[in-house]
């Protein structure tokens, strides 16, 4: 298995980036968000600080006196948010009890300790100001948006962010991206909220509207999702960065399970090289 070079659109771990901590990080909340999806926040001491899109690896639950093998190995998660304090920040990740280790994971108590290792990844470039963004999230996806979301505002993007569910309370974060000022527009698969239909319908009608500066689409959420995001994209020229939310072991390149071929030939790893991709060096036949 040969691997590829980086991409351009990526240089959140490029040299000079922060190393991966590993910490244990002790947990302040583990609420219910909506539906099955919790809102985590941990306080990690010594918190390098993240870049937009990068991700940690949690233990699936609370560490206990005794080991856990079942399961043994952590489950990535987007950092969500961070807040910056001395000498510990708060971190926060929302996530979808999926299996086992989410479900484990929601049982965990403020007070219990998890363990971290993050930042991971090479995260999205920073926009240039006054860019176009838009922002396409579908299910947890979403929740890999909301920093890119944040720091392109910062930099004075226009932005609109595009949020795609089953139903609305699957949603994540709707109400966040609210209060950040964003133009939102939300999809139901079951007209519950907003658009009744695919996320990817809305993009295709703002793309339709769009004039002046040609937008960049970034997405993150179902597989199937990013590449309809990728094929609306190349039929109008327009650039598609997506990040992948491929099934992880290790989280930073030394178990190779998380490698998808890539169209230069060979191999990536979603975890290091990604998790975000130019959509056009992805070969979504090649994903799970
Ligand atoms: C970079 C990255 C960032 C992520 N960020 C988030 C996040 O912010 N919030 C969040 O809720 N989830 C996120 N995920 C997905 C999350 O890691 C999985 O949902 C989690 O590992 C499931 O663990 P589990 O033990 O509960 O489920 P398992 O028992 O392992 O699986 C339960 C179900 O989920 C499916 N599944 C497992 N892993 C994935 C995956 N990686 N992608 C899609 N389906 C999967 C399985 O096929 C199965 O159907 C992210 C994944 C990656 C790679
Ligand atoms: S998850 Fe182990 S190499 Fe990527």
């Amino acid at each position: 298995m040969t691997e590829t070079s980086r991409t351009s659109t990526t240089p959140a771990s490029a040299p000079g980036a922060r190393a991966p901590l590993r910490a244990r990080a002790e947990i302040l909340s583990n609420q219910v968000e909506s539906g099955a999806n919790r809102r985590l926040v941990v306080r990690v001491p010594d918190w390098p600080g993240s870049g937009p899109g990068q991700f940690l690896m949690l233990s699936p639950g609370a560490l206990s006196a005794v080991s856990r093998t079942d399961p043994l190995l952590p489950r990535p998660m987007a950092i969500y948010r961070e807040r910056a304090g001395s000498g510990s920040s708060e971190v926060e990740v929302l996530y979808k009890v999926s299996g086992r280790g989410t479900s484990l994971l929601a049982e965990a108590e403020p007070g219990q300790l998890l363990s971290v290792v993050g930042p991971l990844g090479c995260g999205f470039s920073e926009l240039a100001s006054g860019a176009r963004a838009i922002l396409v999230g579908g299910g947890t996806g979403i929740a890999s948006l909301y920093g890119l979301a944040a720091a392109a505002l910062g930099r004075g993007a226009r932005v609109s962010v595009l949020l795609g569910a089953r139903s609305a309370g699957e949603l994540m974060a709707e109400a966040d991206f609210c209060e950040l000022g964003v133009d939102l527009q939300v999809a139901t698969e079951d007209g519950s909220g907003g658009h009744r239909g695919l996320v990817t319908e809305l993009l295709e009608a703002l793309l339709d509207g769009e004039s002046g500066a040609p937008p960049t689409v970034f997405a993150c959420g179902p597989t199937p999702m990013m590449r309809r995001c990728a094929e609306i994209a190349e039929a109008r020229s327009l650039s598609c960065v997506v990040s992948l939310e491929n099934r992880m072991a290790c989280g930073f390149g030394v178990c190779l399970g998380c490698a998808v071929p890539v169209a230069a030939g060979g191999y990536g790893l979603v975890c290091r090289e990604g998790p975000v991709f130019d959509a056009g060096d992805v070969v979504w036949e090649g994903l799970p």
